[in-house]
């Protein structure tokens, strides 16, 4: 996240595929929201519909968390700061749909199984994003058009190079890519997840070490 500070200032930052009370998204931009001068916060939590007789209204129903900086140290929120949507929080409903229209930078890991649609939304309704996905997106058809189009690229550090994410206790750690840090979360880090973004990147604007030119050297690239 560190390589996109200076795009916040002023936004409004929606993570549309998050629990407020567990994303690491959400914690991070609450906790630096005067820092990065956001407008405003909005994470929302999907609720998946399993359906037993033990379920409650309120089990079913997604639910969004809108913070504004002036909440004070307080950035988690409690249930009383929720506000339940009338469906189950998929990022394609009418009222999810609403909070993005108000937002201006959606920022998160969507389902990989709906990452295309996640993104066209986003193309869709003209927003600016940075969220992470699958290393085969690329190839997407629906992806790679955007990339080709220079309308989306990769952000900076994939693989391994992203920080990783956090796993559940019962999650086995094993191998090179898992560790446990100094807060005692245990971290998976696989190779197979990239960042993509329509923000403005440094990197994009560094020259590429080359060592010849194609004039004067024809002969050598025949095709
Ligand atoms: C890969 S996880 C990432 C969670 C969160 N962004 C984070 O980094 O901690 C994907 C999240 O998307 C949620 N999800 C699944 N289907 C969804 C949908 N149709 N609409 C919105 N969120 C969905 C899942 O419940 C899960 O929390």
């Amino acid at each position: 996240m560190q390589h996109y500070k200076s795009h916040f200032k002023d936004k409004v930052v929606y993570c549309n595929c998050d629990d407020p009370r567990i994303s690491n998204f959400f914690n991070y931009f609450a906790s630096n929201f005067k820092e990065l001068g956001l407008k405003k916060l909005i994470a929302s939590c999907y609720r998946e519909q399993v359906r037993d007789l033990f379920n409650t209204k309120e089990d079913e129903n997604g639910f969004y968390f809108e913070y504004t900086g002036t909440e004070g140290e307080k950035k988690k929120p409690s249930s009383t700061d929720i506000i339940y949507f009338k469906g189950d929080g998929d990022f394609r409903n009418s009222e999810s749909i609403e909070l993005l229209k108000k937002s201006d930078i959606v920022v998160t890991n969507p389902p990989f199984s709906l990452f295309r649609e996640h993104v066209s939304q986003l193309v869709k309704h003209d927003k600016k994003f940075l969220i992470i996905g699958n290393i085969n997106a690329i190839t997407y058809q629906e992806i790679f058009k955007l990339i080709k189009e220079n309308k989306a690229w990769l952000g900076i550090n994939l693989g391994r190079g992203i920080s990783g994410f956090i796993v559940p206790e019962h999650y086995e750690l094993y191998g090179t890519e898992a560790r446990i840090d100094d807060s005692g979360n245990r971290i998976i880090s696989p190779n197979n997840c990239l960042w993509l973004t329509n923000l403005d990147t440094s990197k994009r604007h560094e020259n590429i070490a080359l060592t010849k030119r194609y004039f004067g050297n024809e002969n050598e690239y025949p095709k």
